[in-house]
């Protein structure tokens, strides 16, 4: 019988993107080997350097160039790094920007439910803010919108509008608008009690409707779907109590269902549970192929360097084993991969604490290949 092929379309993009990519790149080629299937990966340009690409071959200036989304539209799956970067600030209004490049993937693939799960690791509890005994028994799924709200909606500059400066001068307004359909809430909502079901059976439905209008429609979907699913305990909590527990006492949360903006932060926070941001990998999904990507930025201060986490990049690779092409056995063998080489103190900067060994830290290739030897381990151990 012929080997499965999958077409992966993978997207470097900017900053440490390419490092990291690099990593999974192998990891990818590893998981080929030991599991018998072909992994066809074809780069493609996203965020700034699209950007550069674009401009310096005098084509329409975008961050999301017609060959990329073919690409992505044609894929089984997608794995991006990360976009952005200082050098692409351009304050002028209109002005093409890299993370127009992610939100606009994001939306053509119908990719409207992220999922960020945020998991412990015990070799890491030290490198967390928290005190490690509120970490006990932290194992929460947050799935945050992704194709609406906010960061969808209309956003204008207004200029000369009267009584907008100071003392009643005129000046400018700013403007975003913040819309949802019942049906986009429902969706992600339904998807979050499903996975509760199969998980603790709690979800906790974060909001503002004390004061937003979306938030109110989003409770009224919120407790249908509660009635709905009889056996998965549904709450609400609004979005600054919800901060304020996510350190208070992390355990609470199961399955934590959101908004695409109130998502993006309060997952930011979460994963400062794992000891850093660079651990938190996510799984975009909708209606075609879906996307991986780390929860994490481009990090411009240390691109080029070497220096940084390629975990939340592996652990991404993880996610599409496991969502994309069903290969449990080899997704568990990554995930038990990055809990070895945790487990045997191995570190990058942004993991290391008071107690990390110096001569256990390493950069990011290096840390690629402890992984990749973990991998080889569990992975052989399979077969005997
Ligand atoms: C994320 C990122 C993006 C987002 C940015 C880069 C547009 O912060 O994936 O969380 O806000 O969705
Ligand atoms: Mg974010």
């Amino acid at each position: 019988m012929a080997e499965t092929t999958y077409r992966i379309c993978t997207l470097p993009g900017d900053g440490i993107g390419p490092e990291i990519m690099e990593q999974a790149e192998r990891l990818l080629e590893a998981v080929s080997k030991a599991f018998g299937v072909t992994f066809d990966c074809e780069r493609q340009l996203i965020g700034g350097a699209a950007i550069d690409a674009t401009r310096a071959a005098g084509e329409k200036v975008t961050a999301l160039p017609p060959a990329t989304l073919s690409a992505a539209q044609a894929a089984d799956a997608v794995l991006l790094a990360a976009v952005g970067g200082p050098r692409w600030d351009d304050p002028t209004p209109g002005a093409v920007r890299p993370e127009q490049g992610l939100l606009a993937i994001r939306k053509n693939l119908g990719l409207y439910l992220n999922l960020r799960p945020v998991r412990i690791y015990d070799a890491l509890r030290d490198a967390s803010p928290l005190r490690p005994e509120r970490l006990d028994g932290v194992d929460l799924l947050i799935v945050r919108e992704l194709t609406g709200g906010l960061y969808f909606g209309r956003h204008e500059r207004q200029v000369d509008v009267e009584g907008a400066g100071r003392d009643g001068t005129k000046g400018q307004t700013a403007i975003d608008t913040l819309e949802y359909a019942e049906f986009e809430i429902e969706r992600v909502l339904r998807w979050a009690y499903e996975a509760a079901a199969r998980r603790s059976k709690v979800v906790t439905s974060v909001d503002k409707a004390n004061v937003l209008e979306t938030s109110r429609l989003w409770r009224e979907v919120n407790h249908r779907l509660n009635a709905e699913f009889e056996d998965v305990e549904g709450e609400d909590m609004l979005v600054d109590n919800c901060a304020m527990q996510l350190v208070a006492n992390p355990a609470q949360f199961d399955v934590l269902v959101t908004e695409n903006t109130f998502g993006d932060i309060l997952s930011d926070e979460a994963s400062m549970l794992t000891g850093s941001l660079g651990m938190l990998a996510s799984a975009s999904l909708g209606d075609g192929a879906a996307l991986y990507e780390p929860s994490h930025g481009s990090a411009p201060d240390i691109a080029g360097k070497g220096v940084a986490n390629p975990i939340a990049q592996i652990l991404s690779v993880e996610l599409m084993l496991r969502y994309s092409f069903q290969m449990d056995e080899a997704a568990d063998a990554v995930a038990g991969a990055v809990e070895d080489v945790l487990a045997a103190g191995w570190r990058t900067a942004d993991l290391a604490d008071g107690t990390t060994d110096a001569s256990h830290l390493l950069g990011t290739a290096a840390m690629g290949d402890k992984i990749l030897e973990a991998f080889a381990l569990r992975a052989g151990s399979r077969e005997a």
